[in-house]
């Protein structure tokens, strides 16, 4: 694969949810900081709003909350926000981060009274260090081994009572000891058009960019339901606005400036598209391994089941079957390829 003309690598595609090297900066300008701001999502932001008020009311620490779906719908976000509504300060860190046990306990001795842990992939965490983490979410205890073999005995140290803020992309993936030791599990939704179209004004607003309402429509339809990528999107469409027109993001701008980055009008981009044509012409339409689908594409299985496969699902172009990935009927249709016979009089959506 070559550099696409905007010099763009092919390992920063504009329509995925991971984040990536310019997003950073981005993403702090614009994250919304108290949950007022926080666009859509409307029935998480109701649930969590009421254990905020109530643990305010009883002047407790939160309880400990999950957050658990595909990159970039807000999981970092809402720590930040949770945090900044409790008046508390929030302590970053993530799984793969967490070495050992001891990093863990360091952590958590330095932490103050109702802080916010929050631990991104939490799924990564090492199992020592999970261990460690049960009593601390408990008892708000550490256990603390001293000495060796027969002589050796535990002691319990006190940590300050905190709230653990964990997200994952991956459910599955955590263990059921340290799911059922989270007093509410959130799971994030892709963002339906009409907050994400929400989402591009404030942001546009929020960057000084013209925008007409086309404009919004046309980059939120594009998006994936997911908020990162309509920065991104937001952000590319800017430039191009402002180097082949006036400055003004129009729809047909927004249109015209999509097409060059060959994202489809769903919002599907290059690999999207090899992911659903591997299946289809390679392996009949599937059923088809998920290591089998990554190994002709040449991209990370991991990659293809944390960013690609859930918007497919979502779109209602791949089924996860027992015995593999399956393209839909949409999935020929959208990519404009007869089905075959047996999938054509086929009702499941
Ligand atoms: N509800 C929202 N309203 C407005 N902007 C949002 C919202 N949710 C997320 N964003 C924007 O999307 C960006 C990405 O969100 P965030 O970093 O919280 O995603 P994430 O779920 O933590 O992703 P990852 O799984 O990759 O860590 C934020 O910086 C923010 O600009
Ligand atoms: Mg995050």
């Amino acid at each position: 694969m070559t550099d696409s003309e905007d010099g763009t690598s092919p390992d920063e595609r504009v329509n995925s949810g991971e984040e990536q090297t310019n997003d950073e900066a981005l993403d702090m300008t614009l994250r919304p900081k108290r949950i007022t701001d926080f666009i859509g999502q409307e029935k998480l932001k109701e649930n969590v709003g009421i254990a905020i008020s109530a643990a305010q009311k009883r002047k407790e620490p939160l309880d400990h909350l999950l957050f658990y779906g595909p990159p970039g719908l807000g999981k970092t976000t809402l720590a930040h926000i949770i945090a900044a509504e409790m008046s508390v300060s929030v302590r970053v860190t993530s799984g793969p981060a967490i070495e050992r046990a001891g990093d863990l306990a360091a952590i958590l001795t330095n932490l103050q009274e109702h802080d916010v842990l929050f631990i991104d992939e939490i799924h990564r965490l090492p199992r020592a260090a999970e261990e460690v983490l049960y009593p601390a979410m408990e008892d708000f205890a550490l256990d603390i081994v001293l000495g060796k073999g027969p002589g050796a005995r535990s002691v319990r140290l006190s940590v300050p009572r905190f709230t653990l803020v964990g997200a994952t992309t991956r459910y599955a993936m955590l263990s059921a000891p340290l799911r059922d030791r989270f007093g509410a599990v959130f799971r994030l939704d892709f963002y339906d058009e009409k907050a994400i179209t929400a989402i591009v004004g404030r942001n546009a607003a929020l960057l000084d960019v013209p925008i007409e309402t086309g404009g919004e429509e046309e980059i939120a339809k594009r998006s994936r339901g997911t908020p990162r990528v309509a920065n991104r999107l937001l952000r590319r469409v800017r430039d191009y606005a402002q180097v082949k027109a006036d400055g003004t993001i129009t729809g047909a701008i927004a249109r015209e400036a999509m097409e060059r980055l060959d994202i489809d009008a769903l919002g599907l981009d290059e690999v999207d598209h090899k992911v659903l044509r591997t299946i289809i012409e390679k392996f009949d339409g599937g059923p088809v391994g998920i290591e089998t689908i990554a190994a002709s594409i040449s991209e990370e299985s991991d990659t293809i089941m944390d960013v690609y496969e859930p918007y497919l699902m979502q779109v209602g172009f791949l089924q996860r079957t027992p015995r593999g990935r399956v393209a839909t009927r949409h999935a020929y249709a959208h990519l404009g390829i007869e089905a075959p016979a047996q999938l054509q009089g086929q009702m499941f959506d």
